[in-house]
């Protein structure tokens, strides 16, 4: 069976750490026996736009929709095309029509990376953010009146609907099922939010009946910020709404370090359509060209994409990989970011020669 996958490298540095994430899914589609196809676009990035004035063509969906998966890079580059021009062109059009209704975020202390967080050794910061990618605080209800007069008012209104609370909710327990701990944690505001949050908590309840092995808990989204640095090894599955999900998916990789390796999925659980996979870092301006980015991130989304192709064993490979390299710390193969004074294809081609050994 083969698997057709798009690339699409983006701006800066996104297409200096793409071929690394392509050798690194070469070697292992090699060593595991799988068929992937890579068909690669220049769409989504800022170059595109600046030659077609937009950034996506405008049969991008009929060209993508039936791909296994979406290989990203980054998007962006201020100086030539505005942010919210760029992201909202491409990346967010992706996880709309694509509905992908899942973004994932491992926050995994690696071996050799320095947490910011005082004594925390690799194994004591290991679990995923579930955010829900589609509906919640950012929705398109509401509306502004008497503008600029004495009686401005602005509303913004926030959507749960039942199928977008329990589908996400039924992902995170899921992935709770597939863990050693098996451990589910909501976030929740439900002291000041008084209709929607309420509504997601008994949600919750409903949804943990259907697995009794999970053990759940809750906080809310102020104190568990906190817990996130004051007790990072008390999380396994934390799961939340579209804004605490949001916050809690940078906060949590923050804590594992550097950011030059934090994945990042955006999933559509059912394949009506392809999901999307991408380091969680940008085009990163002041360092493209240099060949120095670190090309971990987009390894380790490599990693995801290939367990959501349904090859576990084949992703948990190249995370293995990655640590290995890292806690070699061979200076001469690791980026700078993470101490070293090596190049980014030095580091992916050490990753992909650890796959291959
Ligand atoms: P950024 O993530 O590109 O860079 C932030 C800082 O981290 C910079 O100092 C950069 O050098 C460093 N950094 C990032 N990735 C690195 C890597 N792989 N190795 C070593 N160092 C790395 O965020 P910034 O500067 O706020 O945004 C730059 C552009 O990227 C903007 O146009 C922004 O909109 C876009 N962006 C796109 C994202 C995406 O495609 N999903 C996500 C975040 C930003
Ligand atoms: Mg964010």
């Amino acid at each position: 069976m083969t698997h057709r996958i798009a690339i699409i490298a983006g701006d800066g540095i996104g297409t200096e750490v793409m071929p690394e994430g392509i050798r690194a899914l070469e070697a292992t589609a090699k060593r595991f026996n799988i068929d992937l196809e890579f068909t690669h676009f220049e769409f989504g990035s800022c170059d595109y736009y600046l030659e077609h004035g937009k950034m996506l063509p405008d049969d991008w969906f009929e060209q993508l929709k039936g791909f296994d998966a979406l290989f990203y890079g980054a998007v962006g580059w201020p100086d030539k095309v505005p942010d919210h021009i760029s992201l909202w062109g491409s990346l967010l059009q992706f996880r709309r029509r694509f509905d992908q209704y899942i973004n994932l975020r491992p926050c995994k202390l690696m071996p050799g990376i320095k947490s910011p967080l005082a004594g925390r050794e690799p194994g004591d910061i290991d679990f995923y953010v579930v955010r829900e990618n589609t509906e919640g605080e950012y929705s398109s209800v509401g509306g502004k009146m008497f503008e600029g007069t004495d009686r401005e008012v602005v509303i913004q209104d926030t959507v749960m609907t039942r199928t977008g609370v329990d589908r996400v909710l039924k992902y995170a327990f899921e992935l709770a099922q597939t863990r050693p701990r098996k451990k589910l944690t909501s976030a929740t505001k439900s002291n000041g939010i008084s209709i929607t949050m309420p509504y997601w908590d008994e949600r919750v309840v409903e949804m943990a009946k259907g697995y009794p092995e999970i053990a759940v808990d809750k906080f809310h989204i102020d104190i568990l910020t906190a817990n996130f640095v004051l007790h990072p090894d008390w999380f396994d599955v934390v799961v939340g709404s579209n804004l605490f999900g949001d916050i809690l998916s940078d906060l949590g990789p923050a804590c594992t370090g550097t950011i030059g390796i934090a994945p990042s999925a955006n999933i559509n659980p059912e394949g009506n359509f392809p999901s999307l996979f991408e380091p969680v870092h940008g085009s990163a301006p002041d360092i493209a060209g240099k060949g120095i980015a670190n090309p971990i991130g987009q390894i380790w989304s490599g990693a995801m994409m290939l367990e959501h192709l349904g090859y576990k064993e084949a992703g948990d490979a190249i995370v293995t990989a990655i640590e290995e390299v890292l806690s070699e710390g061979d200076a001469t193969v690791l980026t700078r970011d993470v101490g070293g004074e090596g190049t980014t294809a030095s580091l992916g081609k050490a990753i992909a020669d650890h796959i291959n050994a």
